[in-house]
């Protein structure tokens, strides 16, 4: 009798001890395999083993290790440095890749709202630009933009807009960019405040009552500058633009000149000035504008090259 009961303690004991046994292997299996391990094993196989920089200079592992951590426990929040919303774990890694650098260009481009270098936005292309128009060439160019389906950037003097709003109308339908070169080619640096404005102004009024829309940019006479000039076309809705490529053809006056700058200089890029006052230029760039083309080379308006705000300077170095 005391046998059998010894027996059946023994045999509790050992139960006891299995199910303990068992408990703590368990306990252990789940320690040692967080799900990072398991999502891990099954990484695409694309790096062959390798370790690939991302855009935002991680090494893939890392990014994949941040973007693929265990979800946080309410009470500790995520500690991934990758500010990246997490895509699903079926997203290849050109995937991933690409959801990185589109966060990093949304960080710089918050960061830009207070210092940083304008944002291009078809650094490819090309801003043709012609300054104190319209005039009695403008009405052709505008046939040749046309017929190439080109556009431009004219900036215009608020005295000649109200002498040819037909002309102004045409490049506001045509799809062309029209900035404020003040009312009649006043070097702003060099005037009182008053007139500063209302050189500025006044062409602003006039364009606007033409087209319905105010502009944006502006381009200072002869390129006089100051902080002063900034800050009024800031106060009044514009960005200052200047140049990079000068093509000085209001001092050469020989078409074949202005066609054999253009065909030396023009660069994906840049913005090129000329002038459509004169007839010169007009034959010149007409001329040379298939044979851009030909090579290659696209046309925007300056709004579409740049993203500019009201007050900044492009090209930076015209600070
Ligand atoms: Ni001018």
């Amino acid at each position: 009798m005391k046998k059998k009961r010894r027996s059946q303690r023994i045999a509790l004991l050992l139960v006891i001890a299995i199910l303990l046994s068992l408990f703590v292997a368990i306990a252990m299996v789940m320690t040692m395999s967080g799900c990072s391990s398991r999502e891990i094993a099954g990484l695409p196989e694309d790096s062959g083993g390798k370790t690939v920089t991302s855009p935002a200079g991680m090494t893939r592992e890392t990014e994949v290790s941040a973007i693929r951590s265990c979800p946080p426990s309410s009470s500790s929040p995520p500690t991934s440095t990758l500010n990246a919303p997490k895509p699903t774990l079926s997203k290849t890694s050109k995937t991933l890749r690409t959801t990185t650098a589109a966060t990093s260009r949304q960080t710089e481009s918050r960061s830009r709202a207070s210092y940083g270098p304008p944002v291009m936005k078809a650094p490819g292309a090309v801003a043709l630009t012609f300054d104190d128009g319209p005039g009695q060439y403008t009405g052709e160019l505008l046939d040749a933009l046309k017929e190439y389906g080109v556009k431009a950037t004219f900036f215009v003097q608020g005295q000649f807009a109200e002498q040819y709003p037909g002309l102004i109308r045409r490049m506001h339908q045509e799809g062309h960019g029209i900035g404020n070169h003040t009312y009649s080619h006043r070097f702003l640096s060099e005037t009182d405040e008053a007139t500063r404005r209302s050189q500025l102004a006044r062409t602003s009024d006039a364009i606007e009552r033409i087209t319905g829309v105010r502009p944006r940019l502006m381009r200072p006479p002869g390129g006089y500058r100051n902080g002063a000039v900034f800050r009024e076309a800031g106060r009044q809705g514009m960005a200052a633009v200047f140049w990079d490529i000068d093509t000085a053809d209001w001092k050469y006056k020989d078409s074949q000149y202005v066609y054999n700058y253009l065909l030396n200089h023009t660069a994906a890029g840049k913005i090129i000035l000329m002038h459509d006052t004169h007839k010169t230029t007009v034959d010149g760039f007409i001329r040379a504008l298939p044979v851009l083309l030909d090579h290659g080379f696209t046309f925007v308006t300056v709004d579409e090259l740049v993203e500019l705000r009201p007050g900044e300077v492009y090209p930076l170095r015209w600070r």
